[in-house]
């Protein structure tokens, strides 16, 4: 989507992986401290994400969503006030729509204000009119047919108020959920709610979250700034491999503006190994994905905050010419041995080992696979030792890695020869 952000792939905190829907303000604002705390802030993780549960379980009489009285009494405005003094952004996810939005009583309670409130901006009216002029037949709703039709023109309505209050409460960052959905494709969905962020004149992210339903890769690049390509993500090995395999297929379709989503970090949750992490985050990194933690930051092992505050592979992430790499090379038994890889600018690659079985093997990337000409000489930098380990490969490297653990390296080629990855 093109309107300025995501040049790289977004980068911040989630509530979701970890909380759930145990999240109150006090867990926010101490997220955001520690963000800046630990340095990860500085790192580039600057939006704090509140997922669902901030919203009461009712709507307000102009059917909007509210902050829980309980847990957020300060509002989202205070929220948002108090991230960007620490320079930070705040996001928020919106599930659209509740059960009871369709009963009778709840259609009159949405007839009656339509078209009333000032601040709805100009072009608003002419959809409060649509739904007005179809309102002024409520009972067509028993008939199911018609019922769709009118069910989409209140979400375009519900749309509107959103922006309304989007724009006032300072959201920096959109996630936009897609459960209750009434079925509306995602296609058709979440091209309106673009339209309505675009209109507050505030310069929001828009993270479409509609679990790849569709394949938003082939639509969503002028919709949103991301897109999710799969189902959630969970905290093991095996959830988050897959998800790897499954994002894999839209590389293509990914670069600066519009990004695959495989979902958040479950880095530090505690489901997985220290190389299993290290493996995740590699892969994520090289994927171009969303770098957003889905742990406490406020109590990570030394491990966890050695994993995310890497900055050599951070930099993947983050590297300018944006292009997401590939599972380029699957070898071995079940194939465990795999090798991803994917350009950087100033002609280096991103080259992961990754051994996605339980015994130690050794994997090989060699050029071909890669796209260098053989006879290339290869300076290979480690990213997780931090070291140069040579500087003259050539035809291909190898390294033992250990089981479900990643190696991650760049490859600078001698300069003055020309290589690609297929
Ligand atoms: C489904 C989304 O895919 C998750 O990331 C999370 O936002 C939950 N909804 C919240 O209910």
């Amino acid at each position: 989507l093109s309107n300025g952000l995501a040049k790289t792939p977004q980068m911040g905190w989630n509530s979701w992986n970890f909380f759930a829907c145990n999240i109150n303000e006090t867990v926010i604002k101490e997220t955001a401290d520690a963000l800046i705390s630990t340095g990860l802030a500085d790192l580039g993780y600057v939006y704090v994400n509140i997922d669902d549960c901030w919203s009461s379980v009712t709507r307000n009489l102009k059917g909007q969503l509210v902050p829980d009285e309980k847990t957020f009494p300060s509002g989202i405005k205070a929220l948002a006030d108090y991230v960007h003094e620490k320079g930070l952004k705040l996001g928020r996810l919106l599930v659209k729509s509740d059960q009871d939005r369709f009963s009778m009583k709840r259609m009159m309670q949405l007839c009656l204000p339509l078209g009333l409130d000032s601040n709805i901006l100009s072009y608003t009216f002419e959809i409060v009119s649509d739904i007005l002029h179809v309102i002024g037949n409520c009972r067509c709703l028993r008939n199911e047919s018609t019922a769709y039709v009118v069910m989409e023109l209140i979400n375009d309505l519900y749309l509107h108020r959103y922006y309304v209050s989007i724009a006032l409460k300072g959201i920096d960052y959109l996630k936009y959920d897609n459960c209750y959905n009434l079925g509306i494709p995602p296609k058709k969905r979440y091209p309106p709610m673009r339209d309505a962020l675009n209109a507050t004149g505030r310069t929001i992210f828009y993270s479409l979250c509609e679990w790849g339903v569709d394949d938003p890769a082939l639509w969503a690049g002028t919709v949103g700034n991301s897109w999710r390509t799969t189902e959630d993500i969970n905290d093991t090995w095996a959830s988050m491999s897959n998800i790897a395999d499954l994002n894999d297929k839209w590389a293509a379709y990914a670069g600066p503006g519009g990004w695959n989503d495989p979902d958040m970090l479950e880095v530090g949750n505690g489901g997985m190994t220290y190389q299993e992490y290290r493996a995740h985050f590699s892969i994520w990194a090289l994927m171009k994905a969303p770098l957003l933690i889905g742990c406490d930051v406020r109590n990570m092992t030394i491990e966890t905050i050695e994993i995310l505050t890497n900055k050599e592979v951070i930099d993947i992430n983050q590297d300018p010419l944006g292009v997401q790499g590939r599972k380029v090379y699957v070898s071995g038994k079940d194939g465990c041995n795999q090798v991803w890889a994917g350009p950087l600018s100033g002609d280096r690659l991103a080259v992961a080992l990754w051994n996605r079985c339980s015994n130690a093997t050794t994997i090989t990337a060699s050029w071909n696979t890669i796209g260098l000409e053989s006879g290339i000489r290869v300076s290979v930098r480690d990213l997780w030792q931090h070291k140069t380990l040579t500087s003259d490969a050539v035809s291909s490297f190898s390294a033992h890695v250990d089981a479900h653990d990643c190696h991650f390296y760049i490859f600078t080629p001698s300069p003055s020869v020309s290589h690609s990855v297929e």
